[in-house]
C-alpha cells in the first residue's frame, strides 16, 4: 500500500496582533496560524492499480431492445486504469469543496449505487440540492445525450466539472480548485501516471472524474445471470414482472439498460412526463429548451440497481419502489406532455397485487452487487482520527453567537463552552482558501479582522467530529 499523508496548506505562522477593541480595553489576541489541517486525509492506493479497462459484455452487445434496432453506445474505450485511479482520487477528495467538507461522494454513495438515501443532499454549509442526487452506474452505455434530470448537460467531461462549481455543491472556483491541488504531494504524481506530465488543467480533471464514472458497471445482476441462460434462474414471480415490464415500461426504459433509449430521444420526441403531476413545480427539460413541448418532463433514468437507490424521482418523492408502483397502477396524472398511451386512459395501469409484487421483484433483479462494493470505486482516504468519539454536547453548536457580523474590526465568538473543550477555528475565503487558524478552549475568541479585505468568509468553528460553519461578512 502507498500511504500519502497529507498535511494541507500548512502554514505555519504566529501573529501577534494588539489593537483596541471598540470599548478602548486593550486586548491581545495571539492568532496562532498553527498547522491548518482541516483534512486529516491519508491517501492508501494500491501498488498496482486497479482494472478499470473492460468492455461491454458480449451478451449485452446482442440483447435486442424494446426499441428493436437501438445501437449500444459504448464508452469504455475512453477509460484507463491509471485515468480513473486520478477520478476516484478526485472523486472522493473533500478538497474539491470550497469548505473542504465534502465530495463528489458525499451525495453519489457507492453502497447506493452512486446515489443518495436522502431525497435531497446536502452540499457545502449544509445548502440543499434542489434535485435526488442521481444514480451513477452503467453511464458508459447509456444515451449520456442526457445528463442530468433534465438532460440539460450532453458532454460528461464537461458535465462533472458542474458540481464543483455549483453554490449549492462543492462552490469552488477552478483556479482556486487547481491552487489547491498543486499544494498537495499526490496529484502530481497521480497525473502523471494518467497523463504524462503534473499539469493540472481543467479538462484532465473532467477527463479523470469522466473516466472513473465510466467505469462504474459490473455485470453480474441476476438479471445479467438470466440473459445468459433463458431466464432459468427466475421465478415464477420474476418471470411475471419481467413480462409485465416489457408490456408497460420498457417503451421509456428501454432493455436492457432501462434508462431512455440511445437514439437521442430529445430529437425523436420520445420524452414524456411519466404522469406524476398534473402541474409540474419543476419545468425539467422546459427550464432550458424554452419549449413547452418539453414541460415537465425529465430523464427516463437507468434501472440497473434501482432497488438501492431510493428514495425516487427527481425529487425524491417516493420513498420505496413498491410506492412507485402503485403511483404506476393508480396514481397518474394528467399533464399534456403525458405520455400518449397513458393520457387515454388516465385511470393508471391498475395492477393487482401480485403483479405489483412481481414488478418489485423484477426490479430487484437488475442490481449488480460489484458495483456496490468493489474496491476500486471504494473511497481511498482511510480518516485519521476515526477513534476520536465526539463528546460533543449536542446544544453546543447551537449556543455559537458570532458578534458583530458584518464585522469592521474584531468579530467575537461567543460558545457556551462550560466543560472546557478546546475547538479548532479556521477563517477561510469563499473559494476555500484557508486565511487564518487557531485553537482556543474559553468562553470567548476575538478574532482580529481589521486587515481582512471587505468581503464574505467562511468561518469554521471545529470541536473533535463536529462543526459549524457560519459566513462572516467583513465591511
Ligand atoms: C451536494 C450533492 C452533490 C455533490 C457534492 C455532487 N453531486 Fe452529482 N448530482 C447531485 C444531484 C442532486 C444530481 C442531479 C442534479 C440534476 O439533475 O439537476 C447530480 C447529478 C450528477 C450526475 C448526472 C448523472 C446522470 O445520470 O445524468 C453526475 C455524472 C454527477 N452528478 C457527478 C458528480 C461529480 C463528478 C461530482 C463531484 C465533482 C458530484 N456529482 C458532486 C448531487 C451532488
Ligand atoms: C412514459 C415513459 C415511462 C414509462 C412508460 C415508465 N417510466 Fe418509469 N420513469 C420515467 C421517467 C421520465 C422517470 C423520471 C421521472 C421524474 O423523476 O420526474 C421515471 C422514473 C422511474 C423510477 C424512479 C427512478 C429513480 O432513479 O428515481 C422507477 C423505479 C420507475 N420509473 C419504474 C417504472 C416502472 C415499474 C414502470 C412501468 C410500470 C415505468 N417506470 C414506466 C419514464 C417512464
Amino acid at each position: 500500500m502507498k500511504k500519502i499523508y497529507l498535511s494541507l496548506i500548512a502554514v505555519f505562522l504566529i501573529v501577534a496582533l494588539t489593537s483596541m477593541t471598540p470599548f478602548g480595553k486593550k486586548i491581545v489576541t495571539v492568532v496562532n496560524f498553527s498547522s491548518a489541517t482541516t483534512l486529516d486525509q491519508v491517501l492508501e492506493l494500491p501498488d498496482v492499480p486497479h482494472t478499470y479497462e473492460m468492455d461491454l459484455p458480449e451478451f449485452l452487445e446482442n440483447t435486442p431492445s424494446i426499441w428493436g434496432s437501438d445501437p449500444r453506445p459504448n464508452t469504455f474505450s475512453l477509460v484507463t486504469n491509471e485515468g480513473s485511479t486520478l477520478g476516484r482520487v478526485l472523486f472522493y477528495d473533500k478538497l474539491l469543496s470550497a469548505d473542504n467538507t465534502v465530495a463528489c461522494a458525499s451525495c453519489h454513495k457507492q453502497e447506493f449505487s452512486f446515489a443518495d438515501n436522502v431525497a435531497m443532499s446536502e452540499g457545502i454549509e449544509e445548502t440543499e440540492t434542489s434535485r435526488n442526487s442521481l444514480q451513477i452506474n452503467d453511464l458508459a452505455w447509456q444515451n449520456t445525450e442526457e445528463l442530468f434530470w433534465d438532460g440539460r448537460h450532453s458532454v460528461l467531461e464537461e458535465m462533472v466539472i458542474q458540481p464543483i462549481l455549483n453554490p449549492d455543491e462543492l462552490g469552488l472556483d477552478i483556479v482556486d480548485l487547481i491552487i489547491k491541488m498543486e499544494d498537495t504531494d499526490y496529484y502530481a504524481d497521480l497525473f502523471t501516471d494518467a497523463f504524462g506530465t503534473p499539469a493540472i488543467t481543467e479538462e484532465r480533471i473532467g477527463d479523470a472524474l469522466s473516466q472513473f464514472i465510466r467505469s462504474i458497471a459490473s455485470f453480474d445482476s441476476k438479471f445479467d445471470v438470466g440473459l445468459q441462460n433463458g431466464f432459468s434462474n427466475f421465478t415464477q414471480q420474476e418471470q411475471l414482472g419481467m413480462d409485465l415490464f416489457e408490456m408497460n415500461c420498457g417503451f421509456c426504459h428501454t432493455t436492457p439498460h432501462f434508462a431512455s433509449p440511445q437514439n437521442n430521444s430529445i430529437l425523436l420526441g420520445a420524452n414524456f412526463t411519466n404522469g406524476l403531476d398534473s402541474i409540474a413545480s419543476d419545468a425539467g427539460m422546459g427550464a432550458w429548451t424554452n419549449d413547452p413541448f418539453f414541460d415537465g418532463v425529465f430523464k427516463t433514468p437507468t434501472l440497473r440497481n434501482i432497488a438501492v437507490t431510493g428514495p425516487f424521482m427527481h425529487d425524491g418523492r417516493f420513498e420505496t419502489l413498491e410506492e412507485v408502483v402503485d403511483f404506476y397502477s393508480e396514481g397518474l396524472e394528467n399533464h399534456p406532455n403525458t405520455f400518449f398511451n397513458w393520457l387515454q386512459d388516465p385511470r393508471g395501469l391498475q395492477f393487482e397485487d401480485n403483479e405489483k409484487e412481481a414488478l418489485v421483484a423484477f426490479m430487484e433483479t437488475l442490481t449488480a452487487q460489484e458495483v456496490l462494493t468493489h474496491d476500486k470505486w471504494s473511497n481511498p482516504f482511510v480518516e485519521e482520527n476515526n477513534n476520536t468519539v465526539s463528546t460533543l454536547d449536542p446544544h453546543l453548536f447551537e449556543d455559537v453567537t458570532v458578534f458583530p457580523n458584518p464585522a469592521s474590526e474584531f468579530t467575537y465568538i461567543n460558545i457556551n463552552n462550560s466543560t472546557g473543550k478546546t475547538y479548532n477555528i479556521t477563517l477561510s475565503s469563499m473559494s476555500g482558501k484557508q486565511l487564518q487558524t487557531d485553537k482556543f478552549a474559553g468562553n470567548q475568541y476575538v478574532l482580529n479582522t481589521s486587515d481582512l479585505p471587505v468581503g464574505i468568509y467562511m468561518l469554521e468553528i471545529r470541536q473533535a467530529d463536529a462543526r459549524r460553519t457560519i459566513k462572516l461578512a467583513v465591511n
